[in-house]
């Protein structure tokens, strides 16, 4: 990898960065990500699963589907990738991190300032009575509250995005100087408008993906590789 001097420039001295990951940066701790050949929507059609009808239609169902996920993102750890980007927002004075991933390990690798646009596979609550439940150990499909229906607190296919959350990721592309795109296939809208607004206002944009993406040709610079390996070299003191 050879990153240019402007971008390690920018590195030192940048003040405001913002980074969107994807679920890429979670493949190294053995999270399926969503388009690959194994990914999860190559065995699961979205439709029968990730939306408000399916949930409707055969909630068992679903709501088994997401315990799965649950267990696998709660026995997996945060990797290389996640705890470099910890040490990216201690270094800078105003640092975010979008998210479209659900499954928490950026909080659990200790970064502070996440916004995360498809909400928290650990959070359920009630779709009558909003009872909600963030203990994904006391997850059930039955509101102890009301006896209603407790869905996952993730944005399904169909479903608008947090407003606030969207609207503060938004602002943090548009006022960064230096913006990161990491392990997103970026075809998911309105997640994937962010690094055009950010480049539109100013800001160099980077992409880290194992391959080229539907992005690489806006990006001012690109590196082809595992995030985990990527994101800790460029980062690292030998190069800045
Ligand atoms: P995708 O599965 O679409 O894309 C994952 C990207 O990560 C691909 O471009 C891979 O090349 C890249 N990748 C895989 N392993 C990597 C590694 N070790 N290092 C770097 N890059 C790697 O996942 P997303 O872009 O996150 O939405 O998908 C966006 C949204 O689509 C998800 O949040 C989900 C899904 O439907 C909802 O559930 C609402
Ligand atoms: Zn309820």
């Amino acid at each position: 990898m050879n990153p240019s001097q402007k971008l390690l420039k920018l590195l030192r001295e940048v003040k405001r960065i913002c980074v969107l990951t994807g679920a890429g940066i979670s493949a190294e701790s053995g999270i399926p990500t969503f388009r690959s050949e194994d990914g999860i929507w190559k065995k699961f059609k979205p439709e029968e699963l990730a939306s408000m009808d399916a949930f409707l239609k055969n909630s068992e169902l679903v709501w088994e589907w997401y315990q799965m996920r649950r267990k696998v993102v709660r026995e997996a750890e945060p990797n290389a990738g996640h705890l470099a980007l910890v040490e990216l927002e201690k270094s800078c004075p105003s640092f975010t991190l979008v998210t479209q991933n659900v499954d928490g390990l950026h909080r659990r690798a200790g970064n502070s300032n996440i916004l995360e646009l498809h909400g928290n596979i650990e959070r359920s609550y009630c779709i009558e009575c909003h009872f909600e439940e963030n203990d994904p150990e006391e997850a059930r499909l039955k509101c102890l509250k009301c006896g209603g229906k407790m869905r996952p607190g993730v944005v399904w296919f169909g479903e608008a995005l947090p407003e606030t959350t969207f609207l503060e990721a938004e602002r943090a592309a548009s006022d960064c100087e230096l913006f990161f795109c990491i392990g997103t296939s970026a075809v998911v809208f309105p997640a994937a408008a962010l690094p055009e607004i950010a480049q539109r206002n100013g800001a160099y944009l980077v992409e880290v993906n194992l391959e080229p993406t539907e992005l690489t040709p806006l990006c001012d610079e690109s590196f082809h590789g595992k995030a985990g390996e990527i994101l800790p070299k460029l980062l690292s003191s030998d190069f800045l």
